[in-house]
């Protein structure tokens, strides 16, 4: 686990009336990748855009973008997204009945391929699937809504797919209810890209936004750091 970590601003969060403002807002302020949820009015229980917002927005900005689909099916749309300019296509374990065949469609269009799963749902739905795919996606929340509080028995289960991951080059991101105060802990645990909606899009300014961005890498750089490379007569610095 040597990768860099990453911070995706969520732009659930952001104003939608000025969304092409935010995303360059939140390009220059530091964020890596761009955080798109997807919901359908179905799989979860709120609406918010689609493939055509998300190929809207593409052209603004170089950075990765990285689409949660919180929909079912999701399998006719997957070359929509990919076309839209998705990197990262990310579906619900929970969200159909083949998930092998939806990551192998995603795969197969040229994108990455990632995996989300719910807090109730066992880490073991990724088991069959590692080698096929590059991201894990690991909802710290009930998926649906931005501005809800972290749900602490995802800890554990971060560490487990830490575990599962073991070498190969997936990315394991949280998301959901992650701030400044809680970023150390789930790079702890293990997880290596950070997703953060209402604790970016704080403020209304770049600058504000860069604060954030700065504030939650900071906190998850200084929680990655083993605990043997700590002095008690630094006083705990972190070097
Ligand atoms: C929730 C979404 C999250 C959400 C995060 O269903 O998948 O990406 O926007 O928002 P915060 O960081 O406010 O919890
Ligand atoms: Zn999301």
């Amino acid at each position: 686990m040597t990768e860099d970590i990453l911070i995706a601003p969520s732009i659930l969060a952001a104003d939608f009336a000025r969304l092409g403002e935010e995303i360059a807002a939140i390009d220059s302020a530091g964020a890596d990748w761009i955080h798109c949820d997807v919901m359908d009015g179905h799989f979860v229980p709120n609406i918010s855009f689609g493939a055509d917002v998300i190929k809207a927005i593409r052209p603004l900005t170089k950075k990765v973008f990285d689409v949660h689909l919180m929909i079912a099916p999701t399998d006719p749309y997957l070359e929509a997204f990919a076309k839209a300019g998705a990197d990262f296509i990310t579906v619900h374990a929970e969200a159909g009945p083949h998930l092998d065949r939806s990551l192998q469609a995603i795969r197969s269009l040229g994108r990455k391929a990632g995996v989300s799963l719910c807090p109730s749902t066992p880490e073991a739905a990724i088991e069959y699937v590692l080698d096929r795919i590059d991201l894990v996606l690991l909802m710290t929340v009930n998926p649906g809504f931005g501005g809800q509080s972290f749900i602490g028995s995802q800890i554990e289960k971060i560490k487990r797919i830490r575990t599962m991951i073991g070498e190969r080059p997936i990315r394991l991101e949280v998301d959901g209810g992650i701030t400044r105060d809680n970023a150390a802990a789930v790079a702890a645990a293990g997880a290596d890209t950070l997703v953060a909606g209402s604790a970016v899009f704080r403020g209304n300014s770049a600058a504000d936004y860069a604060a954030n961005i700065a504030a939650i890498r900071i906190a998850a750089e200084a929680g990655r750091v083993p605990a043997g490379r700590m002095r008690v007569s630094d006083g705990g610095r972190i070097r």
